[in-house]
């Protein structure tokens, strides 16, 4: 998600679930080739499993940025065919390829032959006038002749002209099943849900019709509900005993950043949703807003706003609830 799921979130979130696959922001063709690469394609070890997402609808220019992305060693490129920003209408790509799925096979194609990793496509069901019956039909038929490897579908339609991308998120109706018949007709395909899912337990019966569950701003906003993700969807332990915990394992990479010269802000604006309903979850939050921001705020402030929380060792319990 552009601005949120940066590498040092990421890095937060892996501290919180060790199956989860975790996505970057979208990242435009342009900006691999042309771009700051070091920078921008950046990312730690221990995020892995991580899928890059690319912008673009030039299958040559997809194909060199594919090549690079999984050089650079990501596990998965997946093709944004989903994002309602009019910069990325102007551009053609995101959501607007919904009108262009030949386009959509052909660019996946192009980036099967220069990787060997998985190649997968979010999209969502139509725009528009279309009919979601039609539109996400085709574009099946389409990638999955190209070899996609997976499909992620945004449960509801994005209107390009009238509605911003905040509303492109809400206020098209969400069609769960439309997503599920489209697994029914494709069974062989992988096919993961999104939109809406408010919480693991919520994911976990989507699990019933489908491949996989994408969550986005319920696990950035309240990333303590990935703390349930291993047990829950995998039957696994989770990594961390509590969401306490969480904040002694991100330490470590909070210093070594600071260090390197990143600023506390930057990655301490992750983690302000981490505590839900336990004692000093909003001192906690008060003070890491006020205070992580000050010029050359350190390491300091990250302990201080811990021990503000009183009590989290009853956070798995609740979040398994
Ligand atoms: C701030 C923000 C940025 C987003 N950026 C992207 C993006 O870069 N690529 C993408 O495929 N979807 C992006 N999305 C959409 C989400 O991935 C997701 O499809 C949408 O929010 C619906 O799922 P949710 O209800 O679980 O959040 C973004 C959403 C938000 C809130």
């Amino acid at each position: 998600m552009m601005e949120w799921t940066d590498r040092h979130c990421r890095f937060f979130h892996r501290v919180l679930t060790r199956r989860a696959l975790l996505y970057t922001e979208m990242i435009t063709t342009g900006a691999v080739l042309r771009g700051d690469r070091a920078r921008l394609l950046a990312f730690d070890p221990a995020e892995h499993p991580i899928a890059v997402q690319l912008g673009g609808s030039d299958p040559k220019a997809l194909a060199e940025s594919a090549r690079i992305c999984a050089d650079a060693g990501y596990d998965e490129i997946n093709l944004n065919v989903g994002c309602p920003s009019d910069r990325v209408k102007e551009g053609r790509f995101g959501a607007c390829l919904m009108a262009e799925p030949q386009l959509v096979g052909d660019c996946v194609a192009a980036m099967k032959a220069a990787v060997s990793i998985p190649v997968t496509v979010k999209c969502r069901i139509g725009i528009d006038e279309q009919d979601p019956e039609e539109s996400l039909d085709t574009l099946t038929r389409l990638v999955v002749a190209a070899g996609t490897d997976a499909l992620i579908v945004h449960a509801r339609k994005a209107w390009l002209d009238g509605l911003s991308p905040k509303e492109n998120r809400d206020i098209p109706p969400l069609d769960y099943d439309r997503v599920y018949r489209l697994k029914r007709a494709h069974p062989n395909l992988h096919i993961s849900i999104n939109g809406g899912i408010a919480s693991v337990e919520q994911a976990a019966e989507h699990l019933a019709h489908v491949d996989g569950v994408m969550m986005g701003r319920a696990a950035y906003q309240e990333p303590w509900r990935l703390l349930a993700v291993d047990p829950m969807i995998y039957g696994e332990v989770a990594p961390l005993e509590s969401t306490k915990a969480a904040i002694e394992a991100f330490i470590p990479y909070v210093e070594r950043e600071l260090a390197r010269g990143t600023r506390l802000h930057s990655m301490t604006r992750h983690i302000l949703g981490l505590f839900q309903a336990v004692p000093g979850a909003r001192a906690f939050r008060r003070h890491i807003a006020t205070e992580a921001v000050k010029p050359g705020a350190g390491i300091a402030v990250l302990r201080e706003a811990l021990a503000r929380v009183v009590d989290a060792r009853k956070d798995l319990a609740q979040h398994a609830a």
